[in-house]
């Protein structure tokens, strides 16, 4: 059960290295770095969609499950990638998407040719309107209305991007597609699958308006009275996954990606017939706030505890504002996630990259698995300010142009040189710009510099396999300190402190510093700074 305390690192392929010069990361360019990885010191990569796709929302639009899109390389190249990175010691998490399709993918070409009530329209969710006006109110994650006409005047929902229209999973011939995708993949070698949008497959009989809900309540939460979200249906499909993943030796894991509010309705997903694990969005949009992070942690631990799951712990995504520059704004009890909710809030990226290092000390001493997202280990911020020119997330055409999107956290990672493309790859550019700024960011720059952010992360890695009771001692709240620190006991002789208050905090006597997030003097840590502390 490797994954119950594995460290995890995201690997967003579009933006992590580019093999063939075209500007777009791909295959040989992870294969080139996946020693860098490695030499992290994390146990697994999991990797964004790397299939076919029109690339409408970066590869979440995926017209064939079980091939490679040619612009990130072959078949034959992923299943080298899968054995070299077990050599190497990493295991491999894919991305399966199964709410929805591309609209290029054939079952929606041959469902939009064959006309209304042909048994191909039966795999998505064909309706007539009303009049003129959509079969419902239900409205499109990326804004607008969800749903689209065809031109014979039936509406197909889209949760998302029209070019990613729903599939209908109450038919037998889609289930057993994605159930044999599984098995696809893990003849391969894959280790496991991160779950798209893993609570929004199964939708209301019926499909009934939202009504006065729509407005009344945050989009993701509504404790299975949903029409689209978290319904109860949807664990028989996990169910039927985790029965696949446990017929392989050793058993295959899966991560689910579950926006629900609650953690009660997240542990459902985890019980023991059904996922693994699941991403734990409520310590990434937690404020940096020793109360707030506090809570969460307790809420994470006891609900997981009930169906006997082990909890994870992230705090930046290819679908959020990187975390450094959440953390940059002095403001930050306000919860964020978005681009849109940073926007002319100052930010202080000094003291983002303080927090940054004392969250991952907290991170890594919570009892756990812990997914990183590349370029986190570099220090990189949001980049707030990407030509609008250069935008292609659909959220900016889809909202008016008025939110620009995730793109700012999508932004190719810097390698070497001074200037861009940073060595990203063979060629002049990469498919967003990157800030001239990034010079100092490189991996090149920071490597072997001991106050970099990027040998901050190796330690720290380093460190957290070198102290068993990271992974297998009980966890412990000390109240000590005041509520404004947090402090996290493993077994006897470890323990966390994270100083989330304005003032320097004593660490307890007798204690040897192993590594801090910033210098300690006199036993003191000061503010925006965590210390892993052993008697
Ligand atoms: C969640 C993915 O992480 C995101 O990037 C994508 O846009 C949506 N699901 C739709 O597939």
């Amino acid at each position: 059960m490797w994954w119950r305390d594995a460290v995890i690192y995201q690997v967003y392929i579009r933006s992590f290295a580019d093999g063939n010069g075209d500007g777009l990361g791909d295959l040989a360019g992870l294969r080139d770095r996946l020693g860098y990885i490695a030499g992290l010191g994390v146990d697994a990569i999991w990797i964004n969609p790397w299939y076919p796709s029109p690339m409408a929302d970066g590869g979440y639009d995926v017209s064939d499950y079980r091939d490679v899109d040619p612009r990130f390389g072959t078949l034959a190249e992923a299943e080298a990638l899968v054995t070299e990175a077990h050599a190497l010691g990493l295991r491999v998490l894919l991305d399966i998407v199964p709410n929805h399709t591309s609209s290029a993918h054939p079952w929606f070409v041959e469902a939009v040719a064959s006309g209304r009530g042909s048994p191909a329209r039966e795999r998505y969710l064909f309706r007539p309107g009303r009049g003129s006006m959509p079969p419902n109110d239900w409205s499109s994650v990326f804004g607008g209305p969800a749903w689209t006409q065809v031109p014979d005047g039936e509406w197909y929902l889209h949760l998302f991007d029209p070019a990613q229209p729903d599939l209908n999973w109450d038919h037998p011939g889609v289930r057993a597609y994605f159930a044999e995708t599984l098995e696809f993949w893990f003849d391969r070698g894959v280790d496991g699958f991160r779950i798209d949008v893993a609570h929004s497959l199964i939708k209301e009989p019926g499909l009934p308006d939202l009504g006065a809900r729509a407005a009344a309540q945050p989009v993701f939460a509504h404790a299975g009275a949903h029409p689209h979200w978290d319904r109860e249906e949807v664990h028989e499909v996990y169910r039927e996954w985790r029965r696949v993943a446990d017929a392989y030796d050793p058993p295959r894991m899966f991560v689910a990606e579950a926006w629900v509010d609650e953690p009660e309705r997240l542990s459902r997903y985890l019980r023991p017939d059904e996922l693994h694990t699941a991403f734990n969005f409520l310590y990434l949009t937690a404020p940096w706030q020793a109360g707030d992070l506090r809570r969460t942690i307790v809420r994470t631990l006891a609900e997981h505890l009930a169906v006997g799951a082990s909890p994870t712990w992230v705090l930046s995504n290819h679908d959020v504002a990187r975390h450094l520059s959440r953390y940059a704004r002095r403001d930050q009890e306000i919860p964020t996630r978005q681009l849109a909710d940073l926007l002319g809030r100052p930010a202080d990226l000094e003291l983002g990259a303080r927090r940054v290092r004392a969250a991952l000390l907290l991170t890594l001493a919570l009892p756990g698995s812990v997914y990183l997202y590349q370029g986190e280990e570099l220090g990189l911020p949001e980049v707030e300010d990407l030509p609008e020119d250069a935008l292609v997330d659909p959220t900016w055409r889809r909202s008016g142009f008025t939110d620009r999107g995730r793109d700012g956290c999508r932004v190719p990672l810097p390698w070497s040189g001074d200037a861009p493309p940073f060595g990203f790859g063979p060629g002049p550019t990469t498919w967003l710009p990157q800030p001239a700024s990034w010079a100092p960011l490189t991996a090149e720059a920071q490597a072997g510099d001991p106050t970099s952010m990027l040998e901050y992360y190796r330690e720290a890695l380093r460190a957290r396999r070198a102290i068993p009771a990271l992974r297998t001692a009980p966890f412990r709240f000390r109240d000590e300190f005041g509520p404004d620190v947090i402090a996290i006991e493993r077994g006897p002789g470890f323990l966390c402190v994270v100083n989330l208050s304005g003032s320097p905090v004593l660490l307890p006597s007798r204690t040897t510093v192993r590594l801090s997030s910033a210098d300690v003097v006199g036993d003191l840590l000061p503010p925006d700074a965590a210390a892993w502390v052993t008697r």
